[in-house]
């Protein structure tokens, strides 16, 4: 259960940042740094843009190596519900990944476990890969609460979405180390992933190692620690992937990780 992955998944979250001019500068520090003659197949990197720059950066994202995602989903197919986007819209602008969950969603919109396996189930059936968020916050924690919360979380997704489960990307983000400074210890991180991944197994048989990303304050001095933890499949990053230095300095830690 805790061999280390040889791939790594490096997903930049930028959140509701951004501008045309801004994307366009940091996109082009990205491919420039991270360039796709030069990518070993190891490392796969993509960034979750605001859904209104998504068309944009599809543009400036095609044939890199670089993937391009959203950031939310509806939960429904089409039809009357101003303001959503639909799974099978982002398909159609060329996006890859898709962050279903994020405790931003579930705190400020009140995103609940069905909905966001709905939104999940939505995305799978476009072929889009939902990073589905777990996380547990700092009174949950303190209470003891913290695999009960994230297995929860977890089993309202397996639960909709049977064996297409083994197409899923999970990301665990403690809440109280998101945007923080206060990143969860590579043993904290170990110890979640590790009953994530014994409940996935649990759940669906496969032989394909299903992708376990850690975020919550991952950045250019601790991203290699943590990319090196054993269960630690990728990162999802926030603020550190706003700026293409520090980005670009977490996949060349991914990078070297994947090597040993
Ligand atoms: P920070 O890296 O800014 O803590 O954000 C993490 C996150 O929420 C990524 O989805």
């Amino acid at each position: 259960m805790n061999q280390s992955n040889p791939h790594k998944l490096i997903v930049g979250n930028w959140k509701m940042n951004g501008s045309l001019a801004g994307n366009a500068a940091l996109i082009q520090d990205l491919l420039i740094g991270w360039p796709k003659s030069q990518a070993s197949g190891r490392v796969q990197a993509a960034v979750c843009v605001p859904s209104v720059y998504l068309t944009p950066c599809s543009g400036l994202l095609h044939h890199s190596a670089v993937d391009l995602g959203a950031q939310d989903v509806s939960a429904h197919e089409a039809g009357a519900y101003t303001g959503e986007v639909s799974a099978a819209m982002l398909r159609d602008v060329g996006v890859r990944y898709v962050i279903v969950g994020h405790s931003e969603r579930r705190q400020y919109h009140a995103e609940t476990d069905q909905l966001v396996a709905q939104k999940a189930q939505k995305a799978l059936a476009v072929g889009i890969t939902p990073v589905v968020c777990v996380g547990e916050t700092l009174l949950e924690r303190q209470a003891g609460q913290t695999a009960d919360v994230v297995k929860r979380q977890l089993a309202a997704v397996i639960q909709l979405n049977g064996h297409c489960v083994s197409e899923i990307v999970v990301a665990y983000e403690p809440v109280w180390a998101i945007g923080t400074g206060q990143t969860a210890t590579a043993e904290q991180a170990q110890e979640v992933h590790d009953l994530l991944r014994a409940q996935l197994k649990a759940a669906v048989s496969m032989h394909e190692r299903i992708c376990i990303l850690y975020g919550g304050s991952m950045n250019a001095g601790n991203a290699k620690s943590l990319l090196s933890t054993p269960g630690i499949d990728g990162g999802l990053i926030g603020g550190a992937s706003l700026k293409a230095t520090d980005f670009l300095s977490i996949l060349a830690d991914a990078e070297a990780v994947s090597k040993v």
